[in-house]
Formats: structure tokens, C-alpha cells, sequence
């Protein structure tokens, strides 16, 4: 399949009537898959309303059919069109964060969105991402549009248009390039359909900034493990993970350097994931780093893309840095002891 390549600066206004736009909002209305920037990563966006358009997201990704797609509204009010109720909280939150990175879990209005979307659940994702070309991709479209992180699955999530063309070139329509994404991990997902709100995936809005607005939230048992500082080695499951088996050191960078040349004197060549403060205490074959520990937000950003530069490397072996399990820095933890599927060595 023909992959179309829209180019378009963020920052025009009324960005909606433009070619690139309308052309690529024409790709959903067919049915077809456009991938495209939100202010967290690329997502790939289908017509939620459409089975069969949902269905190739699925394939397009290689995703397992039993994990949820969240819906992208461009109007905060769009939420009523979806969602059978909207709790108190939730009303909260939306007023707060939207737009913005953050997805509400609610109880889902039967019969408007494809069962594709919700993988059968009571439930609907929904979320108003604040990236000016996602919004006007969604406006000029019509359509709730139906979108997960725009890589293959298990991958690291993309964020950058080269990423997601390296993923899915010549099996989706399209990709609109609007630069990097901001953000740089997903968004928060918040269950608000019981009393207490459970966070289910950390991410760009922290825990302290939900609970600014409404108060105690509860935090899934998978997200909880990454808080409480868990030790459980080997676990199988793996995502976003780099080519090359990953694991995370808790010490300092003396201790890593002595990890780093035990692997190499096994004739291993050795890849190392830093920040800008410690990258100069090491050396190993491949050094990557990921942003400043001083201000983690700028790991966000960069994580994914870091964790992509391992490939096409021919490394055996990485061995990366912790962060503070705090603000952003949970959802930071989240995805890299996914991708180094929970290995960690503690000094
Ligand atoms: O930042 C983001 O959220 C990006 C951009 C593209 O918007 N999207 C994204 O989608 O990360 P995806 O599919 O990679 O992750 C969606 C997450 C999954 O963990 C899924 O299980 C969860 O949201 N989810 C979606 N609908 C759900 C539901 N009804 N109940 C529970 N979890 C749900
Ligand atoms: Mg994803």
C-alpha cells in the first residue's frame, strides 16, 4: 500500500482548512488508517465508529485484539456523545486536563462506537489530546477516532514521523509529520466509573496533579509495583522494549561501569542508557542518553526515541540508569521496567 506523507506546521492557524489536513481527514472517512502527532506520541487513528476500519488497526500493529483502543474527541463536550454518564470527578478532571494528556475511563453509550474499540468492554477510553494538528485532524474528520501509539506492537512508542514511518510504512494510508511529539510518554489512564478513581497507566499528568483537583486516587496493582520499588527479576512480558535484553541498575554509575565491563569481558558488546549529568563516567560501546535527571520531564521526551537508538547497534547488552519514582518519574519507571521486562539489578 501507498503511504501518503502530509507535512504541516503545527501553528497555523485554522489548520482544520488546510490540504494536508482535509486529505488526510478523507484517508478516515474511507476507512482507511492515518497516523498522526498528539502531544504524547504519534497515534494511528481509525473511524471508531467503523468495525472494519478498527480492525485494521489491529493488524496494522500486530495488537493483541483484547487491548482497549482509546477514543479522540476534538470538543470536550463529544464526551456525552460516548460515555453513558460522566461522575462528578470526572467532570473535574475533564475541565482541568482536557485538552490534554490525560484518558478517562467510563461506562460506554452501547451501540455508537465498534465493539473493535472497546475489545468488548462495558467500558470506553476518552480522551481530548491537546496537539493542534491531532485536534484538527479530528475536527475536519467528523469522526471519534480511534487511535493507539502509531508502532509496532511491543515497540517503543513513537515520537517522532521517522519512527512511525520505520513501523508502518506501506501498511497504512498515511502519517501526517508534525514534528517531535512533547510529551514524550502516553497519557494517564484513569478508571472513573467506580467511587475512588483508579490511575491504570501513569503518564503525562501526574498522580499529585489528579489529586490537586479531586482528591485520593487509587493506583492500579501493576502501576502500585513500580511506586513500592519491586523485586521480581524475569518477568516474560515485555514492551517497548529495544532489540538488545535491557536491564535496570539501581547504583551508582561505579557500580554500572563494573556491570558494564564484566559483560564485555564475556565478549559481549555493551549499550548503556545515561543522562547528561553521568554519561561521562562511562565506557561502553553504544552510550545513549535519555535527558537531564535534574528535570525529568526532558527524560519523557526523550525515552522512547533513546530506547529506539539501541537498534540496528548489534548490542548484546543494555544496562540503564534508574529515575525517582515521583511526578513524571512513575510513568518514566512504568515503561522502562516494561521494556527491560521488570529485570532489575540493585547495587
Ligand atoms: O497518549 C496516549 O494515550 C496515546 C496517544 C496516541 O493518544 N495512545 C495510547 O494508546 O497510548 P494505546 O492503545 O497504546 O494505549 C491505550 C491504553 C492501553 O493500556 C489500554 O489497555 C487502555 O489504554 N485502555 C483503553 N481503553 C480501556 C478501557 N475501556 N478499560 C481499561 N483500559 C483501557
Ligand atoms: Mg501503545
Amino acid at each position: 500500500m501507498l503511504t501518503k506523507i502530509w507535512k504541516v506546521d503545527n501553528y497555523v492557524e485554522n489548520l482544520y482548512t488546510y490540504p494536508q489536513i482535509k486529505e488526510a481527514a478523507n484517508e478516515l472517512r474511507k476507512n482507511e488508517l492515518v497516523a498522526f502527532p498528539t502531544e504524547t506520541v504519534y497515534g494511528l487513528g481509525a473511524n471508531a465508529h467503523s468495525d472494519h476500519a478498527v480492525q485494521k488497526i489491529y493488524r496494522a500493529k500486530g495488537r493483541p485484539s483484547d487491548n482497549p483502543l482509546i477514543v479522540h474527541i476534538s470538543k470536550k463536550e463529544d464526551v456525552d456523545k460516548y460515555a453513558l454518564e460522566v461522575p462528578e470527578k470526572a467532570r473535574k478532571l475533564i475541565e482541568q486536563f482536557w485538552p490534554g494528556p490525560l484518558t478517562i475511563i467510563l461506562n460506554v453509550k452501547q451501540g455508537l462506537l465498534s465493539t473493535y474499540v472497546t475489545a468488548g468492554l462495558p467500558t470506553v477510553g476518552i480522551r481530548m489530546p491537546s496537539h493542534p494538528v491531532a485536534l484538527a485532524l479530528i475536527e475536519a474528520s467528523g469522526l471519534p477516532i480511534a487511535a493507539p501509539s502509531a508502532n509496532l506492537s511491543g515497540k517503543p512508542s513513537p515520537t517522532t514521523f521517522q519512527h512511525v514511518n520505520n513501523d508502518l510504512h506501506g501498511k497504512i494510508a498515511g502519517i501526517v509529520d508534525g514534528g517531535e511529539t512533547g510529551v514524550g510518554v502516553e497519557s494517564t489512564v484513569i478508571d472513573c466509573t467506580e467511587g475512588t478513581p483508579v490511575i491504570l497507566r501513569p503518564g503525562g499528568v501526574t498522580r499529585e496533579e489528579i489529586e490537586n483537583i479531586i482528591g485520593p486516587v487509587a493506583m492500579d496493582k501493576q502501576v502500585k509495583e513500580v511506586v513500592d520499588q519491586p523485586k521480581s527479576p524475569g518477568m516474560k512480558y515485555t514492551h517497548y522494549a529495544p532489540d538488545a535484553p535491557m536491564y535496570l541498575v539501581e547504583g551508582s554509575p561505579t557500580y554500572i561501569q563494573q556491570l558494564v565491563n564484566n559483560s564485555r569481558n564475556q565478549g559481549k558488546r555493551v549499550g548503556v542508557l545515561t543522562t547528561d549529568e553521568q554519561k561521562n563516567y562511562y565506557k561502553a560501546d553504544v552510550i545513549v542518553c535519555c535527558g537531564k535527571r535534574d528535570h525529568l520531564s526532558t527524560v519523557a521526551h526523550n525515552l522512547y526515541s533513546a530506547l529506539r537508538q539501541f537498534n540496528d547497534k548489534k548490542i548484546n547488552i543494555i544496562y540503564s540508569e534508574t529515575f525517582p519514582r515521583e511526578g513524571i518519574g512513575v510513568a518514566i519507571m512504568n515503561r522502562l521496567l516494561k521494556a527491560a521486562g521488570h529485570r532489575v539489578i540493585k547495587e
